[in-house]
């Protein structure tokens, strides 16, 4: 399907997306606590990432989410900037706290009520709303009793899906219930780099568990307040052994069944991956929970941005791997590699391990942070993402003629906005924004993307 030799190259001449299906779903991604701000507006309760930003030394500068993009007053010009581009389908994330304040309880109106504008403007406009539940932002009451730690946690999950779809289906025809799980698990209680914050290396396993047997009661409650499309988006990254000793060997697959199939397989094929080499490992009463877990999925997200190289760590260590830099890639803003073809890797990786088990795709995020240098002019040329995303395209139509069924791309992000521990010092966005004033500018990658948008359906 893909013919890119008609579009790449540089050389005065911009690159060109390749002929796409009509159908293809074309969308940006947000999430809740990136660019909402009005953090005590309409009732909205406290999360662990209000709670985390506050305290001294967590993330870069000090910096929280109170403000962001102020998007919950802005959501209007938010969408125009996305109907102007052309994008089909805008994802973004429900505030667990705005819609049920301490994670329990019936719905706060005001809540829903921002949500409820928020979808009629976007249908309005022409978008299909993809609505995360879960981006992260977890009730601080839920937190305190005991988070994701809890296997409660799951059932006020479930609760909260069924407010959320109760209200919504009947205008959100496609539902994502988690957001990339192995983070909040490694990041958040692993090493304690994200919130809540908890420093429990392996001991954070339980919280693997728990997400995932949320995310098959919440599949359960939205389908049956009529949600139409259900699925997850999963971060994955292929993992390159850095040698073929048979000690790196066996580290990189240890650390792929860590972060890519500890959180995929219970999903598509109701097991978990052999996790022997771990002294602390998931709950007991994990294996009766796989059924819940392996719900039947409309469509699998995934959340590609690069590889890892792992070798196997030194004698005594308590992980048996350890990351190795990649080299020999150009590098985003935020240092990660630029490698294409790992997301061509990763579609047909899953492909080939799931098969018929594996539902069609969708990229649920894809992107790059950038310098993005002003111009006299006043216009931001960021070409360095124009690059990344044609390659990353490219990449992706290299998949689909293997045979890949990819549905739809979203790009990370609509707009700059707080990127976690590195605060607003990371710019992932198509449209620049000036966190003083709260200007939008569009990028030239956004001038870019519409007319292949325009030149693609
Ligand atoms: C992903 C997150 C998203 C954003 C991008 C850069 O891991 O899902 O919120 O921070 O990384």
């Amino acid at each position: 399907m893909a013919d890119l030799a008609a579009g790449a190259g540089r050389d005065g001449l911009q690159p060109r997306f390749p002929r796409f299906s009509a159908h293809f779903r074309w969308g940006t991604a947000t999430s809740a606590y990136q660019i909402e701000g009005a953090v005590t507006e309409g009732g909205r309760g406290r999360s662990v990432w209000d709670t985390f930003a506050a305290t001294p030394g967590k993330t870069a500068r000090g910096e929280t989410g109170e403000i962001a993009c102020d998007h919950y007053r802005r959501y209007h010009e938010d969408i125009a900037l996305m109907a102007d581009l052309g994008v089909s389908d805008y994802r973004f994330s429900l505030a667990w706290p705005r819609i049920q304040p301490v994670g329990a309880g019936p719905a706060n109106p005001a809540g829903l009520d921002f949500y409820d504008r928020l979808v009629d403007a976007l249908l309005n406009a022409g978008i299909t709303p993809v609505a995360t539940l879960y981006h992260w932002d977890t009730p601080q009451a839920v937190e305190d009793a005991g988070g994701w730690m809890s296997r409660d946690t799951a059932h006020r999950f479930a609760d909260y899906a069924t407010l959320a779809a109760e209200a919504l289906s009947d205008r959100i025809r496609w539902w994502i219930t988690l957001n990339e799980p192995v983070i909040v698990t490694l990041l958040g209680y692993g090493l304690g780099t994200h919130a809540p914050g908890r420093n429990l290396m392996l001991g954070a396993l339980p919280t693997a568990h728990h997400q995932l047997l949320g995310h098959g009661l919440a599949t359960q409650a939205l389908r049956a307040a009529g949600a139409e499309h259900v699925g997850i988006a999963n971060n994955h990254m292929p993992v390159w052994a850095d040698s073929q000793h048979s000690e790196d060997v066996a580290a990189a697959a240890a650390f792929a069944d860590l972060y890519n199939w500890l959180f995929a397989d219970p999903l598509l094929t109701g097991a978990y991956p052999d996790l022997r080499w771990l002294d602390r490992g998931l709950p007991e009463q994990a294996a009766v929970d796989l059924p819940t877990i392996a719900q039947p999925l409309d469509f699998y997200g995934l959340n590609y941005y690069s590889p890892a190289r792992i070798r196997a760590a030194a004698p005594g260590s308590e992980l048996p791997f350890e990351l190795v830099e990649i080299t020999g890639y150009p590098r985003t803003a935020s240092k990660w590699p630029v490698v294409p073809a790992g997301l061509r890797e990763t579609l047909v990786g899953l492909t080939e391990r799931y098969r018929d088990a594996l539902p069609p795709i969708l990229i649920t995020e894809n992107g790059c942070s950038t310098a993005d240098p002003a111009t006299a002019e006043g216009t931001i040329d960021d070409q360095d993402r124009i690059d990344f995303l044609h390659a990353h395209v490219a990449a992706l139509c290299g998949a689909m003629d293997e045979g890949v069924d990819v549905r739809g791309y979203f790009i990370w992000s609509l707009l700059d906005n707080f990127e976690w521990a590195e605060g607003y010092g990371q710019r992932f966005g198509l449209v620049h924004v000036d966190f003083e004033t709260q200007r939008r500018t569009p990028k030239a990658s956004y001038h870019w993307l519409r007319r292949q948008l325009a030149g693609t359906a």
